[in-house]
């Protein structure tokens, strides 16, 4: 089995990954490959970003290996939080204190579509390919659910009526925006490898 490294220390996003990938790549951690930093992320995009890590790690270490960064975008935002969805509320905010600034600042919006963005950038035997997954939905007007992680509690995705923190982890693996750009990824390895 193909072995490739996946470049987080977020161990929500490894095993909603892990639980697509499993029996198709075999899956390297950066704890497996004895890397125990931060990846800097200071791209104004995305898709820089996931670039980023990706490119930061396999400098390192030469080895085949993906990286993936999300944004939560909403309209009546104008896009925001996007790129900064991880330091919405400040540099050090937890994710209930952006859950909290998130609906502080839609309490008005009488609009509120919403939609995930991920971008994997994989580098594989040196070359640089991109996958994007979009989910659509809005956001609550108030935060429920326990599971996921992240804006998963204010979000609903389009077609359902339950925060993704409400949805089990099986139906969000299936349906999300990384599970979207995950399935790309492999779709792209089976045909590569
Ligand atoms: P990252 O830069 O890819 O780690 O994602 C930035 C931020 O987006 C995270 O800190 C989370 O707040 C949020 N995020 C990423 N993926 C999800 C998800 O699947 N559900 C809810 N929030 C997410």
């Amino acid at each position: 089995m193909k072995k490739i490294v996946f470049a987080t220390n977020n161990l929500h996003k490894l095993q909603e990954i892990s639980s697509i990938t499993r029996d198709k790549i075999e899956l390297l951690t950066l704890k497996d490959i004895g890397f125990a930093g931060e990846i800097p992320e200071t791209s104004p995009t995305i898709k820089g970003n996931a670039l980023q890590k990706a490119e930061y790690i396999h400098e390192r270490y030469l080895m085949d290996c993906f990286a993936d960064d999300t944004g939560l975008e909403v309209a009546a935002l104008g896009g925001a939080p996007g790129v900064y969805s991880a330091r919405y509320a400040g540099e050090n905010a937890s994710y209930n204190d952006n859950v909290v600034k998130l609906l502080h600042e839609m309490k008005d919006a009488t609009q509120r579509e919403a939609r995930f963005v991920t971008m994997i950038a994989l580098i594989l035997e040196g070359e640089r390919y991109f996958f994007e997954g979009i989910i659509n939905g809005h956001i609550s007007t108030f935060a429920a659910g326990a599971g996921g992680f992240g804006y998963d509690p204010v979000f609903v995705p389009q077609g359902y009526s339950q925060s993704f923190a409400q949805l089990s982890s099986e139906l969000k693996n299936s349906i999300s925006h990384r599970a979207i750009a995950t399935q790309k990824l492999i779709a792209f390895l089976n045909v590569r490898l």
